[in-house]
């Protein structure tokens, strides 16, 4: 696939979609990493509904980072390995996951919460893969394609 992949026409002309990177220090990022996801997700042409859950996925990662690893990173980037789609990585260098099993299970929280983050954004993502250590840090690799 050549550059010309990569642009998007809207309003303002021809332009390059790139990679967004916003840091999760605090509440009011998850709604800046939110904002930037559903509109990547919106210039690369996903549907409203879509764009919902891909905003989802992100706000319930960045709230995992600062529940449980304080501060950290989400990185959206478009896809086009073939067919196109949105890759969103939440990275920490947190606490990390003991059980990884475990926290992929409906129910299960160490903060009292209600335990449906990770198994629900799995099922609303068509690619979810977390790698995690203990005392090294936490990230959660996940992709949607376009339909
Ligand atoms: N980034 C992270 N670093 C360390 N532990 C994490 C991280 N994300 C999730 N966990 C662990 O995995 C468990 C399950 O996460 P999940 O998001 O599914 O549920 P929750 O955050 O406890 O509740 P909910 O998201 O429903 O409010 C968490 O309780 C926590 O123990
Ligand atoms: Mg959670």
């Amino acid at each position: 696939m050549d550059s010309r992949s990569w642009t998007s026409t809207c309003s303002g002309g021809t332009h390059v979609v790139g990679e967004s990177r916003v840091p999760i220090k605090q509440g009011g990022d998850i709604i800046t990493a939110r904002q930037q996801g559903r509109a990547l997700a919106a210039q690369l042409g996903f549907s409203s509904a879509d764009q919902t859950l891909i905003a989802t996925a992100i706000s319930e990662m960045a709230r995992n980072i600062l529940v449980y690893a304080k501060v950290g990173e989400i990185i959206v980037r478009p896809e086009h390995n073939g067919k196109a789609g949105i890759t969103i990585i939440a990275h920490d260098a947190g606490p990390g996951i003991p059980d990884i099993n475990r926290a992929m299970q409906n129910g299960y929280s160490t903060s009292g919460s209600l335990g449906v983050g990770l198994p629900g954004t799995k099922r609303i993502m068509d690619e979810f893969l977390i790698v995690s250590e203990v005392g090294k840090g936490t990230t959660v690799t996940m992709k949607k394609w376009k339909t």
